[in-house]
């Protein structure tokens, strides 16, 4: 049997503490992050993979967006994101899965976005997915975590645990996979973070030409 994902115990309370202003304070700039994606795409079916609570989905403008769908292990947070969002009634789908492991029919997303969750899979076996889901002329926005800074330590033990396991993704060696799946980085940009850390966000695009 293999051994569950740490993510599925982390408490919301703790990981928003963590995340939030009085912690990493990532929670911001990581919204904002999906805004620009969600505006530059405006896409008509998103895929967020690793949704957590929801955070950035209050950019989703209902009239734009036919499908959210959210894709995480820990089915907490994804109770938390649906009562945040309820606004976006049956539009919104949640699935309890590791995203390894979720299923969908090939080219069923315009945009998929996935922030600060390479970290915590195999990157290889994500890319092949999103190749799988993504539509042609669709794009992927991924969001990594760069190497460096400090910051307060990890309310809990089940946080600690995963920032000790994390595995960081180097830029070069994502966008590699990106291209060998004919998926090619469109623009990145490197963002200064709180306590000396920093993010990488890229987006990469799939010709409307191709499935
Ligand atoms: C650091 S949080 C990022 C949250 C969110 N993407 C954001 O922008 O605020 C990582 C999220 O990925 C989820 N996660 C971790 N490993 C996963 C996996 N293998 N499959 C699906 N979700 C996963 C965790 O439960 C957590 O909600």
């Amino acid at each position: 049997m293999s051994t569950p994902n740490p993510w599925t115990v982390v408490q919301a309370a703790d990981y928003e503490r963590h995340m939030g202003p009085d912690g990493l304070d990532q929670l911001a700039p990581l919204s904002q992050l999906f805004q620009q994606a969600y505006l530059a795409a405006q896409p008509d079916r998103l895929l967020v993979v690793g949704c957590g609570t929801g955070n950035g989905l209050e950019h989703v403008d209902p009239a734009v967006t036919q499908r959210v769908v959210g894709v995480d292990v820990n089915l907490q947070y994804l109770g938390i994101a649906r009562q945040r969002f309820f606004q976006l009634g049956p539009r919104l789908e949640l699935f309890c899965s590791e995203a390894a492991a979720w299923r969908a029919a090939p080219g069923s997303f315009d945009l998929i976005h996935a922030a600060l969750v390479f970290e915590y899979l195999y990157p290889e076996v994500l890319v092949r997915k999103i190749a799988e889901w993504l539509a042609g002329g669709g794009a992927c926005s991924v969001v990594l975590q760069l190497p460096g800074g400090q910051g307060p330590e990890a309310p809990s033990k089940a946080l600690r645990i995963i920032e000790k396991a994390m595995k960081l993704v180097p830029p070069d060696e994502l966008m590699r996979l990106f291209e060998t799946y004919g998926i090619p980085l469109r623009r990145q940009e490197t963002i200064p973070l709180r306590h000396g850390r920093s993010f990488w966000a890229g987006t990469f695009g799939r010709d409307p030409a191709q499935k």
